[in-house]
């Protein structure tokens, strides 16, 4: 039976020498349209730069039981971790895009999201940059891990046996 390689025929995934935080921003813009999210309007694209070089999108995706619905970046996350589960995570750049109102500020990654991206450092024992923005690419900030947004985070470590 032939198999299909569905990210990478829909784009996807990028492979990429070197980029800056606006370059890979630029490739969370892009992930802007894989956005489902007729309930809030509310678009979320995210892009994960992989250290082999490796692009990856995710985007938001709702659902009308609306806990269900599931952020960009932890879209992003389980899309990378799919792709290649033992290759590091250097970065990940998210942008937010609203149908009701221009938005000036990035959008920050939701405590959620925080606490995912807190488990693949843990995971993979180094830091992940986390860069936001917005779509007109002004107002650009960036975290050289997720400690900064997410200090004294719960982990792993306490659930070890002794
Ligand atoms: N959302 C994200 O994709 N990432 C975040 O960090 C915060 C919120 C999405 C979820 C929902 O589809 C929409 O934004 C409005 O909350």
């Amino acid at each position: 039976m032939a198999v299909k390689i569905v990210n990478q025929i829909l784009s996807k995934s990028f492979v990429s020498t070197s980029i800056s935080d606006k370059g890979l921003l630029r490739h969370a813009v892009k992930a802007l349209r894989f956005s489902y999210s007729p309930y809030s309007k509310f678009k979320v694209g995210a892009a994960v730069l992989q250290s082999n070089g490796a692009i990856i999108l995710g985007a938001n995706i709702e659902n009308a039981s609306y806990p269900l619905c599931l952020c960009a970046e932890r879209t992003a996350l389980a899309h990378a971790h799919m792709q290649s589960p033992s290759i590091k995570i250097q970065a990940i750049a998210i942008v937010c895009k609203s149908a009701s109102q221009i938005l000036s500020e990035p959008g920050y990654p939701c405590g959620a999201c925080r606490q995912v991206i807190s488990e693949f450092e843990s995971k993979q024992k180094s830091p992940i940059k986390i860069i936001v923005g917005n779509v007109s690419m002004k107002n650009i900030q960036s975290f050289d891990s997720i400690n900064f947004l997410l200090p004294y985070s719960f982990n792993g470590s306490f659930l070890k046996e002794s």
